[in-house]
């Protein structure tokens, strides 16, 4: 299979929206295609990287620098096109284009249900470190 990973285009929109609902089924309104993307086109779009096939999206992965920390988020690849190596091409990407931007360290999150992914993201070099996450909506989506 050949595949590419590249920045995130409009037409992408629906391949996109189509994946999250498939990895993500039980997902926060907020994290909908439809809410997220808008608002990560404003900021940092370039750190949106979708995986393709042609104009068929593969996957996709979502990456933030602060200034002090990059996170890296929404990484899911097709149920049918998992473990032939797009997750890791996508993680390696995005790592890559934080790193340009003078990123040192990325964070990351998995919920606790998700213990799975654990796997995955060892695998790309990252470690378990303990913490407590919090957070807080500020906005209503
Ligand atoms: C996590 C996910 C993106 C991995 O994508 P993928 O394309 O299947 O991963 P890759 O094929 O690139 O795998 C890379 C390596 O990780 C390993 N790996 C992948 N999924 C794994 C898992 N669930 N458990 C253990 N190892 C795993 C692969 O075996 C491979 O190892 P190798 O280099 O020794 O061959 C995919 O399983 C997915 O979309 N999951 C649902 C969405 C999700 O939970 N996202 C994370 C939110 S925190």
């Amino acid at each position: 299979m050949t595949f590419s990973i590249v920045t995130y285009a409009n037409n992408h929109f629906d391949g996109v929206d189509a994946l999250w609902r498939e990895a993500f089924p039980n997902d926060s309104a907020w994290n909908a295609a439809r809410v997220s993307i808008p608002e990560k086109l404003k900021v940092q779009p370039d750190l949106l990287l979708v995986a393709v096939e042609g104009d068929h999206v593969l996957g996709s992965v979502m990456a933030g620098y602060d200034g002090h920390r990059g996170w890296i988020s929404r990484i899911a690849v097709l149920r049918s096109h998992r473990l032939t190596g797009i997750g890791q091409a996508l993680i390696q990407k995005a790592e890559r284009r934080l790193a340009a931007l003078g990123c040192i360290k990325i964070n990351l999150q998995v919920v606790g249900s998700n213990e799975a992914v654990l796997g995955f993201y060892k695998q790309a070099g990252y470690e378990v470190e303990e913490r407590i996450s919090m957070s807080k909506l500020i906005s209503k989506a």
